[in-house]
């Protein structure tokens, strides 16, 4: 795992943004596996810049994002389809035919869920891979747990990340209490791995990716099995290193 402490989030963000433009010059239909959330944002409003500027072409690139509330249609605001939308699709020269989300309102939702992971895999394997990170470790929605699974699943929100995600929602209430998410089959399976951390509430977590153990309890601790992890860290995240 590579540790990088960079001054602001927004120069978190242009490095990431330079090293998924790396990996699409190399290779001009490359998969993305993409994140929601507040960390990768930036990285997006960089892509789109670059995008503009042509520096970036997403006309053969293909993207699967890692999950999606369950009971969220597509064009619900709070969707993660909606967010990858408004944050980035809707702003560079993708095909959307090319852009992947799970399907949170699928009547089978397990059933959904298998055809994910079919799909993902049918597309081939993916480039970069970008995370976030949950204060309490999860990546996508895979929860800290006695057991974490490999497939694309469907899952409970722990208490604290309903909490956590509620800043997004009118009231805590209004936020899904499950999700169908990427297990840690596909993550671990992408070439290359990209964390995005800011702020002093993923210090923990962000300790616990440095140290010599390993947890289901702390889900992104399995990424020290990846040979290829960047974690761009500003230095608040960074605290307790
Ligand atoms: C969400 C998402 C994750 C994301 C994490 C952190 O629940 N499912 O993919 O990485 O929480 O979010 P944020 O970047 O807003 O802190």
């Amino acid at each position: 795992m590579k540790f990088n402490v960079l001054p602001s989030y927004e120069d978190i963000s242009t490095y990431a943004a330079e090293l998924v433009k790396q990996v699409v010059e190399e290779k001009n239909d490359a998969i993305l596996g993409l994140a929601t959330g507040s960390s990768p944002i930036g990285l997006y409003k960089e892509l789109i810049k670059l995008n503009k500027e042509g520096e970036i072409d997403f006309k053969n690139v293909i993207t699967v994002n890692l999950d999606e509330y369950i009971g969220l249609a597509g064009d619900h605001h709070q969707s993660y389809r909606y967010f990858m939308n408004d944050n980035l699709f809707n702003h560079v020269n993708i095909d959307k035919k090319n852009t992947y989300v799970p399907d949170g309102v699928a009547k089978d939702l397990n059933e959904s869920a298998k055809k994910y992971e079919e799909l993902v895999k049918s597309l081939g394997t993916i480039d970069v891979q970008i995370l976030g990170i949950g204060a309490n470790g999860h990546i996508g929605f895979n929860e800290p747990a006695d057991e974490l699974v490999l497939s694309t699943h469907v899952t409970d929100l722990t208490a604290e990340t309903i909490k956590a995600n509620a800043r997004f929602f009118e009231t805590e209430k209004d936020v899904p209490t499950e999700a169908i998410t990427m297990g840690l089959g596909l993550i671990m399976q992408a070439k290359k791995i990209i964390l995005i951390a800011s702020g002093e509430n993923k210090a923990e977590a962000i300790k616990a990716l440095s140290d010599d153990m390993i947890s289901t309890r702390i889900p992104a601790t399995l990424l020290k099995f990846h040979p290829d992890v960047t974690i761009l860290l500003d230095k608040e995240a960074a605290s307790l290193l």
